[in-house]
């Protein structure tokens, strides 16, 4: 997916639709997009996740009026996955507000009238092959928009997903990333969409870490986005510290923008996935057909190489991130 040139030969912005359960590590993705003018964010939709779709419909609006970018409009999204409950919120992870109980004033704008998956057929329909969607949580939304409108994979320029473990454990359970075992039926189906796919999953998203050094410089930037992240990480920065000794934080959202910005820092592998959306313990897997698909895969037959990423140059795409931030 190469930037697109303009008449006069000029890089032109590539449209991204942001996907979203803020979420502290959304939050931080969400700033880095809006700081970095390759991009220009044309909305966002709100998912469950690591909250409820309440809290995280309010921190989406909350992030735009901190940003000063209430321009870009916010449509809510799915309350529960496609079909099972809703796994129910990691406060643990991201605090009971989804913002490290930082308790953000309400905010004071409003999502638009438009469901999420309405927002995102008819903003991909309006601007064939410009718009690339970036979801960072359950796929939900994704997956009921494709079913809503059969060409939607068609027009798309791409998806640049947060999500999944090929060759990894998992962090929501032993097998499976928290994203996609969020809603494993929605995830298969966007697997299955005849469309670029890119997926930043866990296989590269735990080999990026940021520092609690790294994260004490968000202190020293200037803008009220830079204090946002110094305030939320904290929480998010305990558990990791707590739960796998690290120093640091694991950079899960913000890796799709690194690569949106600079794939050159990143190395992948190209194979059809499917989800496990059985109920075993290997429920919400990725499986990626690494020898190929014959007619015995017939879970896999028909379905594209999706571009699953597998290494990065983890100090050079936090660099990048901080210095969009200003930090
Ligand atoms: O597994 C990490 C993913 O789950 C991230 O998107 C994080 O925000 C949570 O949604
Ligand atoms: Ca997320």
């Amino acid at each position: 997916m190469g930037a697109r040139l303009n008449r006069v030969g000029e890089r032109r912005p590539r449209k991204i639709l942001i996907d979203t359960d803020p979420g502290i590590d959304d939050a931080m993705a969400i700033f880095y997009a809006l700081e970095s003018p390759e991009l220009d964010v044309v909305g966002l939709t709100t998912v469950f996740g690591n909250a409820h779709t309440d809290v995280t419909t309010r921190n989406a609006l909350r992030l735009l009026e901190i940003a000063g970018r209430t321009d870009i409009p916010v449509a809510r999204g799915a309350d529960r996955p496609l079909a099972m409950e809703y796994r129910g919120p990691v406060p643990f992870v991201h605090g009971d507000d989804g913002m490290g109980n930082t308790v953000l004033d309400a905010p004071t704008t409003r999502p638009i009238a438009t469901a999420a998956h309405r927002f995102i057929v008819e903003t991909v329909m309006a601007h064939p092959g410009e718009i690339t969607l970036v979801p960072l949580g359950p796929l939900t939304n994704v997956a009921a928009a494709l079913a809503a409108e059969p060409t939607l994979a068609q027009h798309l320029a791409g998806i640049v997903l947060m999500g999944g473990n090929a060759f990894c454990g998992g962090n929501a359970s032993p097998g499976a990333e928290a994203n996609i075992i969020n809603d494993p039926e929605a995830a298969d189906a966007v697997f299955a969409a005849p469309c670029d796919i890119v997926m930043a999953g866990l296989d590269v998203t735990e080999q990026t870490l940021m520092t609690n050094a790294d994260l004490a410089r968000y202190r020293r930037g200037t803008t009220p986005a830079a204090a946002h992240v110094a305030a939320i990480t904290p929480f998010y920065a305990n558990f990791y510290r707590h739960r796998l000794g690290l120093d640091g934080i694991h950079v899960h959202d913000s890796t799709c923008i690194s690569y949106l910005l600079a794939p050159q820092h990143y190395t992948w592998v190209e194979h059809p996935v499917c989800v496990d959306t059985g109920d075993s313990v290997c429920r919400g897997k990725t499986l990626a057909a690494l020898r190929g698909v014959t007619d015995r895969e017939v879970a896999w037959s028909g379905r594209r190489d999706v571009r699953i990423l597998t290494g990065v140059d983890d100090r050079a795409v936090v660099e990048l991130e901080l210095a969009r931030m200003g930090c």
